[in-house]
């Protein structure tokens, strides 16, 4: 988009978050509210933008980092002094700027571009997105004329009776010629229910100095403002909504979208199957005909095509075409599962890489161990991995096989088609091809129960 700016307004306090975290840092589906936004104005092309911060600016900041430019509102004198404080980014600049409010994470990149497209056909001055709400309680009302025409917003609060049953409201998404938004910034004042300056007084002043006001509206959806953890939680579900839809447009299939939770970034390849109670997070990718879950939680992860995923945790660990993890299985960060692997119930792998075709079917926690190829543990194998102070590596090459109840006292290592017998505490490196036996012999002593008097008959 040619000649066209952005502004996020985001320095407000946003107390009935009853929260430490700064409202724009609020996370909906994953992403932090303010990145909704700078990534709908730059998926919509608008590439020089600013957000407004204030209150906690410093952690607004370093999480916005070189991302986006930022100024400071030192004093949160209202919306229209919020746009104020970017006199220095309009200072040079023509052409138009696009004003977000920093509460609503909905609005997507397509209304921004539409918005921007209808204020240019239209030859307006200013261009109000605005929506028909349920519920406008709290929300600036469009006044319209008897044409039809947008005269002005009135706040709620300072609304009267009858401007309150009024149901389109204001987005506070706008799109602004910069001349004249900063004339008509210096004609506001602040003479209102909440001593505020209020951004909206601009379209009243543009519109009776005889420029054409705009509105452009569209489905409330995209304009839910976050004000409190109520309205978190219904941004939030309007959002996982719409990640599930687009999920499901490009092939993926999920048998219950109730139960179904999905990170904005997450890519999920086309035919894979989610089962209900399935959360997947962060930047989590998903390759083709995978089945996950129920009841899976994945985070930050790579997995590949093929992978089934039942009842398990996988965290930003990456498993291999054609493996299947769980019932019950945990696999913890910087993991590694090769390919036609087998991770099966009540197991656990941190911080370990597992070779193609390798079977760990049972019991067993693997810790900070490199495991090759076509291995299989018996049950109840256990990589003994830490002293009480310090944590030791474990290496098994390939085609070992691990019997049943084995602890391996790291640091050790097992060499390639090596065999370790059931119940063996194993201490000491095991050359290739070997069996090793570390148990005690047993020893039956005959007739001992009787002799103790203690035989049942
Ligand atoms: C605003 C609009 C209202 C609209 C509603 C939609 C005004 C006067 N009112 O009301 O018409 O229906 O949004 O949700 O604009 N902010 C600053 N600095 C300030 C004040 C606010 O940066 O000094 C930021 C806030 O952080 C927030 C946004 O501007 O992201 C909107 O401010 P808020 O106080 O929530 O406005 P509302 O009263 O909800
Ligand atoms: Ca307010």
């Amino acid at each position: 988009m040619e000649n066209c700016y952005g502004i996020i307004l985001a320095a407000g306090e946003g107390k009935r978050m009853k929260s430490k975290l700064p409202k724009p840092l609020h996370k909906v589906c994953g992403k932090p509210m303010i990145d909704h936004i700078i990534d709908a104005l730059k998926n919509a092309g608008v590439k020089d933008s600013i957000v407004v911060v204030g209150h906690k600016a410093e952690i607004v900041r370093s999480h916005l980092g070189e991302n986006i430019e930022s100024v400071y509102q030192e004093d949160q004198l209202g919306t229209g002094h919020a746009v104020m404080c970017c006199q220095e980014f309009l200072k040079n600049k023509s052409g138009r700027v696009i004003v977000l409010a920093g509460d609503a994470p909905l609005i997507t990149s397509e209304t921004i571009s539409k918005v921007f497209e209808h204020h240019i056909e239209n030859g307006c001055s200013a261009t109000v997105l605005t929506a028909d709400a349920i519920d406008p309680i709290g929300l600036g009302r469009i006044i319209r004329n008897a044409k039809g025409d947008i005269e002005k917003i009135v706040e709620h609060r300072d609304a009267s009776e009858e401007e309150r049953m009024i149901k389109e409201v204001n987005s506070a998404n706008y799109c602004f010629n910069i001349e004249d938004l900063k004339d008509a910034l210096k004609k506001i004042d602040n003479n209102n229910a909440q001593k505020e300056y209020y951004l909206t007084d601009t379209i009243e002043i543009l519109k009776k100095s005889g420029k054409k006001v705009g509105a452009y509206k569209t489905d409330f959806v995209e304009f839910m403002a976050v004000n409190n953890k109520v309205q978190l939680q219904e941004a939030s579900e309007a959002m996982r909504k719409r990640v599930l839809i687009g999920l499901m447009e490009e092939g993926v299939t999920i048998i219950d979208p109730s139960s179904t939770y999905v990170d904005m970034d997450v890519v999920i390849g086309m035919d894979t199957i989610l089962y209900p109670g399935t959360i997947i997070e962060g930047n989590t990718r998903i390759g083709e005909e995978c089945i996950i879950g129920p009841n899976s939680r994945i985070v930050k992860s790579i997995i590949e095509n093929g992978v089934e995923i039942q009842n398990s945790v996988v965290l930003q660990s990456k498993v291999n075409d054609n493996s299947k993890v769980g019932p019950f299985a945990y696999i913890r960060p910087d993991s590694e599962i090769g390919k036609d692997v087998k991770i099966g119930d009540f197991v656990e792998i941190k911080k370990s890489k597992i070779g193609d075709k390798t079977k760990v079917s049972h019991l067993t926690y693997i810790g900070d161990a490199v495991v090759g190829k076509g291995c299989n543990f018996g049950c109840g194998t256990v990589v003994v991995n830490y002293d009480g102070t310090n944590k030791y590596k474990t290496i098994i090459g390939d085609n070992a096989f691990v019997g049943c109840n084995c602890n391996l006292v790291a640091p050790v290592e097992v060499g390639n088609n090596a065999y370790l017998a059931a119940g063996s505490t194993i201490t000491d490196n095991v050359p290739d091809g070997s069996l090793a036996i570390a148990r005690e012999r047993q020893v039956n002593k005959e007739g001992w129960v009787e002799k103790k008097g203690i035989w049942k008959k």
